[in-house]
């Protein structure tokens, strides 16, 4: 079984992530996606929220699960027997982060590192400015699924009223 993994924060998952999810499970027999617990990054959502969030919006794609990890993302491969990271490349500015991350992978489990090139429809997007578009006001209709627009709303909201 041709496995992959599609790491990330998630917080929230964006129409560009589904764009690399669909893309991977298209390519992959089974593709995960593996949300980080990363306890000192500050988060809109909780690890829970996000992780519920993904699961609806693969729900539609069959091969694709979800699931949380903390330490190396080398290990978490290791230990499911996943050969591949799958990850989108925006711009040049992913670059340099990118081909560090996928070497530095590589050497420590031989894992290797696959990208997709970001649709242009999304080649500008991601969770940090959707957050701070929709906290001051601007309308992220289609840069999110609705579900997590429903969520980042009703969130925010939220935060107001504190
Ligand atoms: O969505 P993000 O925050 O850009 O995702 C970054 C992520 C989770 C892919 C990366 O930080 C990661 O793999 N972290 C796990 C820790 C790890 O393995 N670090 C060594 C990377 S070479």
């Amino acid at each position: 079984m041709r496995r992959a993994v599609c790491p990330g924060s998630f917080d929230p998952v964006t129409n560009g992530h589904l764009d690399v999810f669909t893309r991977a499970s298209a390519l992959f027999d089974e593709v995960t996606v593996a949300v980080l617990i990363n306890k000192t990054k500050k988060s809109l959502f909780t690890v829970d929220q996000r992780i519920d969030m993904l699961r609806e919006v693969v729900a539609p794609l069959g091969n694709v699960r979800v699931d949380a990890f903390h330490g190396l993302l080398v290990d978490f491969c290791r230990d499911r027997e996943i050969p591949a990271i799958v990850k989108g490349l925006r711009a040049v500015t992913d670059f340099d982060y990118e081909l560090q991350m996928a070497q530095m992978n590589h050497r420590l489990s031989g894992i290797e590192t696959l990208f997709v090139s970001t649709n242009p429809l999304y080649s500008y997007l991601s969770s940090s400015l959707v957050k701070e578009v929709a906290t001051y006001g601007g309308d992220v209709t289609g840069l999110v699924p609705p579900l997590v627009l429903q969520q980042l709303l009703a969130t925010l909201s939220t935060q107001e009223a504190t």
